[in-house]
């Protein structure tokens, strides 16, 4: 079982988190809850930061937020000295609204809208990343009118396929995302970009997929890269002051998966840059990563309580949680596979096979198909672990299940980072129009 961080057993044969007992934590905060292990987030943090100044010291760790962000998580990455990707109006309004240093913000998104780039603009964001040719040609406008200038990137798709499920590549040439480095389409948009009176073109970005186990993609990619600068060089006179190499470092879910570390990653990265600058006599540019999972992924932990428990003799022993895709639709999604434990039996001996149900209205709201654990009854408390990346960020209310809370566990200590949300936050946003408001509610016999 693959305890990580600050996880361990403790003499009650608990799990433990961040020196907190899960089972304590789950009659404290209820279930589900995503626990964090803030320790194991700073951990990663540092990780990269020092690989940075190890390996290349013009180098920007940049946290992707979509993966996991709240207001307490932006504080954290600000305290750690991350830089902050954002995606949206919703994130870039998380961030400004928990401090974030506005000019360590990046700015993605492949339909950013006017009202979101107004709102960059006038917050002073960092450097947005610009995505499409319509995207340039309004951001140059609206800079106009708000007499303003913006430091960009670039986006490219250079083309590499990642191997990962396909729904999270995101290189190839055929993608919604990017300006494809073929048929000069980039060299194009970096004509433009340059055109543009209010833009500051600083460099280039790409992100090729998630949970990429090779590192030999990320090689690829900044040979291809290279290679572009070094044509545009002659053609147009632009060099990169910053390459933004995206994020998708993969983790460790189960046994199957073996990562690459986040310190063998900026190690070779660092590599590459330098091996490519030198062929193509470029000056060693920026480097930015944008990391997400790799960060969060193995901090979270969701702690559920078993409920139901059906045996059908000969095919299937079903364990049922008080959660599921409404809090990780991951399994639903890419059919990713989690290990997991029975927190409060955590030192006894695994005697059966089952399978972990979510409480969903869909026969595809499986957590995990094939978990050995010990004895299990209603009530126990089971954790599944490595869930802190693109869980409760892609989390939703289908059967108007209430999203869970989260807390961060520290050194003994736990603090609510997400309120748990109630029935009323639920009805919140519900309008009865005024047609309905004075119905009378027939009987059957009527209607
Ligand atoms: N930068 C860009 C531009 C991205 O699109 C992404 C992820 C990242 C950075 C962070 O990638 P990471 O280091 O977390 O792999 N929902 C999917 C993952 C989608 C990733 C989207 N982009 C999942 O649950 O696996």
């Amino acid at each position: 079982m693959g305890l990580r961080g600050t996880m361990g057993i403790n003499e009650r044969g608990h799990l433990e988190i961040g020196g907190c007992d899960v089972v304590d934590l789950a009659a404290r905060f209820g279930t589900p809850l995503y626990v964090f292990d803030e320790e194991l987030i700073r951990e990663q943090c540092r990780t990269y930061q020092g690989a940075f100044a190890r390996h290349y010291p013009k180098g920007r760790t940049i946290y992707a937020g979509k993966a996991f962000l709240t207001i307490a998580m932006c504080r954290l990455i600000a305290e750690e000295g991350l830089y902050l990707d954002v995606v949206s109006g919703g994130e870039l309004y998380t961030a400004l609204a928990a401090g974030f240093p506005k000019e360590r913000i990046y700015f993605h998104g492949n339909n950013k809208s006017r009202e979101e780039l107004v709102m960059a603009l006038q917050a002073g964001i960092g450097c947005i990343v610009v995505d499409n040719c319509f995207e340039l040609a309004v951001l140059d406008r609206l800079c106009e009118q708000l007499s303003c200038q913006v430091d960009i990137l670039l986006r490219v798709t250079p083309g590499v396929e990642a191997h990962t499920h396909t729904y999270i590549q995101t290189g190839q040439l055929d993608s919604k995302f990017g300006f494809p480095l073929a048929q000069g389409i980039a060299r194009e948009a970096v004509r433009k970009a340059l055109e543009a009176r209010n833009l500051n073109l600083r460099g280039l970005h790409c992100h090729i997929g998630s949970q990429i186990f090779d590192l030999e993609s990320f090689g690829v990619t900044v040979a291809i890269l290279f290679h572009f600068l070094d044509e545009i060089r002659d053609e147009l006179g632009w060099t990169a002051e910053e390459l933004n190499l995206g994020g998708g470092l993969g983790i460790k879910y189960n046994r199957d998966d073996s990562p690459v570390s986040p310190e063998e990653y900026i190690a070779y990265l660092a590599r590459v840059v330098r091996e490519n600058a030198g062929r193509s006599r470029l000056d060693l540019p920026l480097i930015g990563v944008e990391p997400g999972r790799s960060i969060v992924g193995e901090a979270g932990t969701t702690l559920y309580r078993v409920g139901a428990i059906k045996d059908l003799p000969g095919i299937r022993k079903y364990i049922t949680v008080d959660g599921g895709m409404g809090d990780n639709p991951r399994v639903a999604l890419y059919q990713a596979a989690y290990e997991a434990m029975v927190a409060n039996k955590a030192n006894r001996n695994k005697t059966q096979l089952v399978s972990v149900a979510g409480k969903c209205c869909e026969s595809g709201d499986m957590l995990i198909w094939d978990l050995e654990t010990p004895h299990v009854v209603p009530g126990d408390l089971l954790a599944v672990l490595c869930t802190g990346a693109y869980t409760y960020s892609m989390a939703s209310n289908y059967n108007r299940l209430p999203r869970p809370a989260a807390v961060f566990a520290y050194r003994g200590s736990a603090d609510l980072v997400v309120r748990r949300e109630t029935y009323e936050m639920l009805i919140a946003n519900d309008v009865l129009p005024p047609r309905l408001q004075g119905l009378e509610v027939r009987s059957v016999e009527q209607a």
